[in-house]
Parts: structure tokens; sequence; C-alpha cells
């Protein structure tokens, strides 16, 4: 099943998502429904408050960046509970954008090397360093876990020259081929 995504405004971004537990109803086909989700957008990651699940879940798959760099073909991965634990290497900008925030695309500075620890899909238990661009959409899809977009990055200058592009994303101003859901409207108000 593919989720609509759900897009910049949507107070559902901005929660810090609940732990996920062992027994999770259907983890397994929710984990199926991420990645089918993901390739419908064209997306190489998606945390699960972009469905509109406030879980502590994000997929990766960079395989359609090989190009970019071959070590890259093979890396599909779910990460659940997700803890970043250390932060560390030079600062870099690089050019970000999200599936919740369609048309805008920054830099944006973040540490090039982390350390995580998660669970897959059958709970085992990882502790791994990343670098380059896996580390880059892991702090980016862990921050959606967090309540945190890439925007809420940038300078504030940048941010107010933004504001009015996001303020329309909310109101439904894109243009995008896959499904989407907008924050809701206040009740009570008129078309
Ligand atoms: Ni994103």
């Amino acid at each position: 099943m593919i989720f609509p995504i759900y897009v910049y405004g949507h107070p559902v971004l901005r929660k810090v998502a609940g732990n996920i537990e062992k027994d999770y109803k259907d983890l397994q086909q929710f984990i199926a429904d991420m990645f089918e989700t993901m390739y419908d957008s064209d997306g190489i990651g998606l945390a699960a408050p972009q469905a509109g699940k406030s879980v502590q879940l994000f997929v990766v798959d960079t395989t359609s960046l090989e190009d970019e760099d071959p070590s890259l073909k093979d890396f599909k991965r779910v990460f659940i509970n997700p803890l970043i634990l250390e932060r560390t290497g030079e600062i870099t900008p690089f050019n970000e954008g999200c599936l919740s925030i369609p048309g805008i695309r920054e830099d944006v500075s973040r540490e090039s090397k982390i350390r995580i620890s998660y669970y897959d899909k059958d709970f085992i238990f990882y502790d791994e360093w990343y670098d380059g661009i896996l580390s880059r959409i892991i702090q980016h899809e862990y921050n959606h876990l967090n309540g945190i977009l890439f925007t809420d990055h940038l300078a504030p200058l940048k941010k107010r020259l933004l504001r009015n592009k996001l303020n329309g994303i909310s109101k439904g101003k894109f243009d995008v081929d896959y499904k989407t859901v907008l924050p809701g409207k206040k009740k009570g108000r008129r078309e």
C-alpha cells in the first residue's frame, strides 16, 4: 500500500515519534509499505511521520545514487528506534530536499560522521558509524522522528526568505506526482 505523504505544516511532522515495540502490529507489512511509498515518490529516504505515523522508523535505499558512489548501490535498510550517539567530523553543506517540502532544495550544514544505534526489521541491534551521503540521509531522516525538518537548520535570513513558499506548500501550492495530505483546515472555516 502506498501512503500519501504529509506535507509541511502538518502537525504530525512536528511531533516526537514514539518507540516501536517488538510486537508492533503488522510491522513487516508497514515496512514494506514504507519502501513502496518511498519508491513511488522517487525518494531515497522516508520517515514514518511523513506517512502520518508518529513512530520511530525510517527507511533508506540509495541504489539510485550508485552512479555517484558505487558503494551506495546495495544500501537498503530500515532503522527502528534509532539513536544518534555521536556526531563528529567536519561540518559540511549539502543540498537537501524533502518529499514533505516539495519544490524546495537548500544547502544544509551537518557533521560529516555519525554513530547510530538502531534495530532492524527483525529487532536485531546495531551500533554503527556512517559518513558521506549515508550519514547525511540518515541525519535528515532521524530529524523527522524528532519533529525537525531540514529547513529548521537554515540561517534566519534564509528561513525568512522561504516563509511564503513554505506557507504556500501548506496550502497545496506545489505540483508533485505522489499523493499528499495537507495540514487540516480550521474548523468552521469556509472555503
Ligand atoms: Ni525529509
